[in-house]
């Protein structure tokens, strides 16, 4: 039987890469070949690597391996696995109760989550918040909730956009490969604009904040109608559609349309909130003051939590019992956000991750002035990434990238890719990582570029 010392991760995990087998090693095979039968191919794999324990900037696998963490479960443990005061306030949690569903028998955590949320959100309006379970719940329920303030049908969202799997989500998300193909009919009523990419807009970076902005008012005047338009749905900072950083002076022109013309403007910082561009929500940079926010992922340090937080009026907008489901707002996983938050209060993981942009940035701009892989450096705070190109070029090269990828997760480092291209290397460690496993992380990948 195993120890506790040999159970725990969390903060206690030694903070060291250390590879003992080849990646993946046998455990891990014989692990994969268990999930080939038993868990169906959709479910697919960025590394072949089973995990036993993670903390810090450390995963270590079944095979002893010890990883350095530049992906954070996809954006998730920002506070790092298994942090303290997760652990210890979802604990006593599960000790006593796990679930009376919050539409039967409420729960003071449920509440104090929303009180946070009310805090922490920008704008000092009153606000009221809803909790779920996955971001795609949190965006379907922002879409009800606006659709039923306004009386209108119409959402707006971008290219490059990324909201979910369900079936409303996979209509608002731009790509098709792998997230729509072959899984339509998809929801009416949805309509895409122009998304300010600086990297790729046709005149360049420096008019694309105008022009873009320009195109969406006039394709939503013109072609969808503001009066129609119930909702904008907008990343401030675009996740999977490769971490692009909308130009400056965008999204406040955006956000002026739609309060000119009573149109719900919806933040989805799901992917960009909670300290991991900087900031406790990313459209803080600009100074926007989203109608409705919907936030998840790093909420609640690994559990399964989401929220649609906003103007009190707007949400209290529909009929008692058209919101809610069994499980929104588990009582585990809110005493897991509220250690969570608690958290990032305590170490300041906003300036963690300013920090962590202050290491990682000049590298990460070093390694593309060596390297002409990289076309584009780019994100902010803890989201940052690099986009792969033919050198001279700036045509993707979704090749290289994943030759990038794997020769990292090889050396033990794990890292994602992304984009519409699936061409952009993405870094998102936990805010919590030690400098030493940070410069360690990019000195693998700049030995994987100098490999590819
Ligand atoms: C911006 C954004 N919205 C929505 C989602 C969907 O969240 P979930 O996977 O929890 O449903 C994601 C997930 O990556 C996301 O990045």
């Amino acid at each position: 039987m195993s120890t506790m010392t040999e159970l725990s991760g969390g903060p206690s995990l030694p903070q060291q890469r250390k590879l003992v087998t080849e990646i993946p090693g046998p455990a891990s095979r014989e692990l994969m070949a268990r999930k080939r039968a038993a868990v169906a191919d959709g479910i697919g794999t960025v590394m072949p690597v089973f995990a036993a324990r993670a903390g810090g900037g450390i995963v270590e696998d079944v095979d002893g391996n010890s990883l350095i963490d530049f992906g954070s479960g996809i954006a998730v443990t920002s506070v790092g696995n298994s942090a303290e005061a997760v652990v210890r306030r979802a604990s006593a949690q599960l000790a006593r109760l796990t679930h009376t569903c919050a539409m039967v028998t409420p729960y003071e955590s449920y509440v104090e989550v929303c009180e946070e949320l009310a805090r922490l959100t920008p704008g000092d309006h009153a606000k009221k918040s809803i909790l779920l379970n996955s971001g795609a719940e949190a965006v379907e329920n922002a879409v009800k909730i606006a659709r039923y303030h306004t009386k209108r049908q119409a959402v707006v969202v971008f290219e490059h956009g990324y909201h979910g799997r369900t079936n409303l989500t996979m209509a608002l998300t731009a790509k098709s490969m792998p997230y729509k193909h072959g899984f339509g009919p998809f929801a009416p009523e949805i309509y895409r604009v122009p998304m300010a990419y600086p990297y790729r807009w046709p005149t360049g970076p420096e008019r694309c904040a105008e022009e873009a902005a320009a195109q969406v008012i006039d394709q939503i005047s013109k072609q969808v109608g503001a009066t129609e338009t119930a909702a904008i749905v907008v990343e401030p900072v675009l996740g999977e559609g490769g971490f692009i950083v909308p130009a400056r002076g965008f999204l406040p022109r955006i956000a002026a349309f739609a309060a000119e013309h009573g149109i719900v403007l919806v933040a989805d910082e799901i992917q960009s909130g909670f300290c991991r561009t900087g900031q406790w929500f990313a459209c803080e940079d600009e100074g926007i003051v989203p109608d409705l926010i919907t936030t998840a992922k790093g909420i609640a340090g690994g559990l399964p939590l989401a929220a649609v937080t906003g103007r009190a009026e707007i949400m209290d907008a529909t009929h008692v019992g058209g919101l809610g489901g069994t499980y929104g707002g588990n009582p585990v996983a809110c005493a897991a956000a509220l250690g969570s938050i608690e958290t990032m209060r305590e170490l300041d993981l906003a300036a963690r991750a300013r920090r962590i942009e202050e290491v990682m940035r000049p590298r990460l701009e070093a390694l593309a002035a060596e390297h002409p892989l990289i076309g584009d450096v780019r994100g902010r705070g803890a989201m940052l990434a690099v986009e792969i190109v033919t050198p001279g070029t700036k045509d993707p090269d979704p090749r290289a990238t994943a030759a990038v990828a794997a020769a990292c997760h090889s050396a033990g480092l794990i890292v994602l890719t992304t984009g519409t291209y699936g061409n952009v290397l993405r870094f998102l460690p936990p805010l919590v990582i030690g400098e030493d496993l940070l410069g360690e992380g990019l000195d693998i990948v700049g030995e994987a570029l100098a490999k590819v």
